[in-house]
């Protein structure tokens, strides 16, 4: 059912999107011709040094182009910038940073917490039903940029395009995830539309807080991604009904681990019955006052450091290692800041 409505969802945003808007995907991910040069930018035919006929394993050869000494695109992922206007990727970075992490100026930080792009044997924090026995994810995933893109776009329902080739519903996308005894696979289901403008940096150099990212056809992609991110952290996303936009910070879920969760944004329509200003009005069904995953988080790594009382959270398996700034857990402002953003207490 879940699966449906989400699905519903991702089809809706295309449906949303006036006709005729352009939709393209961008570099050598796909908008292929019959006779494409793409493919060799990528893949050998006899003399490949990796599986799947690649010229190298990934991450390393996405990063031979946009890694710090790749000059095949203008996005640096590693140092979380675009490398034509020098600013800074709405994703962050993945070994440094650019970003006012104190609100004292831009500062270049060091990453101190990323999504793992190594493969590894990880955690999908959050992922599956909401279960009275504490289940803290799905264990011994790997995580790397195909993950969550897909090399040859075209990744949504009926080979369109979507946001930064972000995989969506199409059975032709490798599975989101998979641990590695193969008992859970997931596929993507939420398609998030492209935009045919492509902005890679934030709206203020280096303040990630602040960055409300693009509005596709009405559709604010911040908020769009809260389903897209709970795609893999199904219980971090709280769920809200417009009748009761913030019973998750007051109503238990019944579950042994994610009990009460902050409110994030929801599909539907808000209305204006929430407490807070009629933000849907200006700003499009999916904009907060709730915020979504990334007004508190960015999508690839920070450099936001964290106090005595933020450094030694514990995990949602209760381990506390990482601990210290590694537990910045990809926020956007040091320590809780971003909570003071919206809560000023
Ligand atoms: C930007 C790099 C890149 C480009 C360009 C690229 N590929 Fe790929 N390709 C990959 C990667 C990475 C994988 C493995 C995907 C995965 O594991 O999810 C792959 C996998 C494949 C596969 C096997 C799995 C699948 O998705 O069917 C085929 C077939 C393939 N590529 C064909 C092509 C063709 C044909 C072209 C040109 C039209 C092309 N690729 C262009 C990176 C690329
Ligand atoms: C956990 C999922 C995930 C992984 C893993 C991931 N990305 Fe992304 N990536 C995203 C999302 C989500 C965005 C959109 C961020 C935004 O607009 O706020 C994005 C954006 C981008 C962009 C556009 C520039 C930017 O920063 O917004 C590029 C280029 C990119 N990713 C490349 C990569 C490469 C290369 C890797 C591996 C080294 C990678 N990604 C790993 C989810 C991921
Ligand atoms: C393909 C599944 C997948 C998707 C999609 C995904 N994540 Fe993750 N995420 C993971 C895994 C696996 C981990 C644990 C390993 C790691 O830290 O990268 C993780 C870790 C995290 C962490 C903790 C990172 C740390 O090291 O402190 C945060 C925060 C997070 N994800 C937020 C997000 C947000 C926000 C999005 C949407 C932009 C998102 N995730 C999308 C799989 C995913
Ligand atoms: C041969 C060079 C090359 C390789 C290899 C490559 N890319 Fe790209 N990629 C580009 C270029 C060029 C763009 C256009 C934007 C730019 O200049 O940064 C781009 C754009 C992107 C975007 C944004 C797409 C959009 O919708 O706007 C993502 C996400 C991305 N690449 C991810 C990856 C991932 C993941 C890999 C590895 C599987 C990879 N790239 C490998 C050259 C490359
Ligand atoms: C109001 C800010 C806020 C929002 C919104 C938010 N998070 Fe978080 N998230 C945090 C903080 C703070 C942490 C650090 C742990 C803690 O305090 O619970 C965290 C931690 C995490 C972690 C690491 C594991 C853990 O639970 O500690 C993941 C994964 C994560 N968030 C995913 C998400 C996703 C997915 C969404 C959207 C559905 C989301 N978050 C929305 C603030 C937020
Ligand atoms: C984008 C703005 C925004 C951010 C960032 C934010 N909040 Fe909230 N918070 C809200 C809204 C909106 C509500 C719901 C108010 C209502 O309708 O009752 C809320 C509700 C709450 C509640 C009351 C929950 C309940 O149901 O009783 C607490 C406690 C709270 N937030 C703490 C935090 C903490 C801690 C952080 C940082 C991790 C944070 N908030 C970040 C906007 C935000």
């Amino acid at each position: 059912m879940k699966v449906l409505l989400s699905l519903a969802a991702g089809l809706l945003l295309f449906l949303l999107l006036p006709a005729g808007l352009a939709l393209a995907d961008n570099g050598p991910h796909g908008g292929y011709t019959a006779t494409t040069d793409a493919c060799a930018g990528c893949h050998r035919a006899h003399t490949a040094p990796a599986a799947r006929l690649l010229l190298d394993t990934v991450p390393d050869l996405c990063q031979s182009c946009h890694g710090s000494a790749g000059s095949g695109a203008d996005t640096n992922v590693e140092d979380g910038l675009d490398t034509s206007v020098n600013r800074s990727l709405r994703g962050g970075g993945f070994v440094n940073v650019t970003m006012d992490a104190d609100l004292t100026g831009l500062q270049v930080l060091p990453v101190t917490s990323n999504h793992e792009i190594n493969g590894g044997s990880n955690t999908v924090w959050g992922y599956g039903s909401i279960n009275a026995t504490p289940d803290p994810g799905t264990a011994n995933v790997a995580l790397t940029c195909t993950n969550c893109h897909n090399p040859h776009g075209r990744a949504g329902a009926g080979g369109t395009a979507t946001y930064r080739i972000l995989k969506g519903s199409n059975a032709g996308n490798t599975p989101l995830f998979s641990n590695s005894s193969g008992t859970v696979t997931k596929s993507a289901s939420v398609d998030i539309p492209d935009d045919p403008t492509k902005t890679y940096y934030t709206g203020a150099n280096g303040d990630y807080f602040g960055d409300h990212g693009s509005n596709i056809g009405g559709v604010w992609i911040n908020a769009a991604l809260t389903a897209w991110c709970a795609q893999c952290h199904s219980r971090h996303k709280a769920e809200n009904t417009e009748a009761s936009p913030s019973n998750s910070g007051s109503t238990d879920s019944g579950d042994a681990v994610f009990s009460f969760r902050h409110a994030t944004n929801i599909e539907d329509d808000l209305g204006c019955g929430m407490n807070g200003s009629c933000h849907n009005s200006s700003h499009g069904n999916f904009m907060p006052p709730y915020p979504a995953c990334i007004t508190c988080h960015i999508a690839h790594g920070t450099g936001v450091r964290m106090g005595a009382y933020s450094d030694n959270v514990p995990w949602p398996d209760g381990t506390t290692t990482p601990g210290a700034d590694a537990r910045s857990a990809l926020l956007r402002l040091d320590n809780r800041g971003v909570c003071q953003d919206c809560h000023n207490k």
